[in-house]
């Protein structure tokens, strides 16, 4: 199943939509652009699982600049609709205050995970907080907060692989498909 055109999981089919050099390629380049902005300096990557796992382990092994890692559990979507609630399922546990967090996110849609992972954030007191995403569906996005490094910019589509699930499965996909005839969320 790992690396065929189309993906049937559960009742929907998904077809490739970001093939995984491309994704390969663009993880290098935001690498690059992380290393030269925070040269000299040390950084706290802040992931939020579940979707992340993949693209971090990717971006990581490119980081030459001195890297701590956290991770949160967020989630707010249930089958393919974002819920407009999220639910914290792990927490963050160090002391940020006055450290430069980056944090890293598989894909930002509404913007809700994100909004309530910063309000968060911020009771901490970090010194910067920089935001990093693989994927934006930018038409959906509601804004309020710039992203600093994006992958891609995607139309309004439901995806999965690479780290992203529908209804749990899908995450070890190394490409991105999106679901078939599927233009706009209902
Ligand atoms: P937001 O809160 O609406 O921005 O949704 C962000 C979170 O919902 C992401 O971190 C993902 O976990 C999940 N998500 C949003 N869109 C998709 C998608 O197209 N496929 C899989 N998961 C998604
Ligand atoms: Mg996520």
């Amino acid at each position: 199943m790992i690396e065929k055109e189309s993906v049937k999981l559960h009742e929907l089919t998904f077809d490739l939509f970001i093939d995984k050099k491309e994704i390969k390629k663009r993880v290098q380049e935001m690498a690059e652009q992380i290393n030269q902005d925070y040269a000299g300096r040390q950084v706290v990557v802040l992931g939020v699982l579940d979707g992340v796992f993949m693209v971090l382990s990717d971006l990581l092994k490119k980081l030459d600049i001195s890297v701590s890692l956290e991770m949160v559990k967020l989630k707010s979507y249930q089958g393919e609709n974002s819920t407009g609630k999220v639910h914290k399922l792990l927490g963050l546990n160090s002391n940020l205050k006055d450290l430069d967090v980056l944090v890293v996110e598989d894909i930002i849609d509404t913007g809700t995970t994100l909004g309530f992972l910063l309000d968060l954030l911020k009771t901490h007191q970090p010194k910067s907080i920089k935001i990093a995403t693989l994927l934006l569906k930018k038409e959906i996005y509601h804004g309020r907060y710039p992203l600093d490094y994006i992958g891609f910019s995607i139309p309004n589509r439901f995806v999965v692989g690479y780290g992203m699930d529908y209804d749990g499965l899908g995450r070890q996909l190394p490409h991105i498909y999106a679901v078939q005839g599927q233009l706009q969320k209902a």
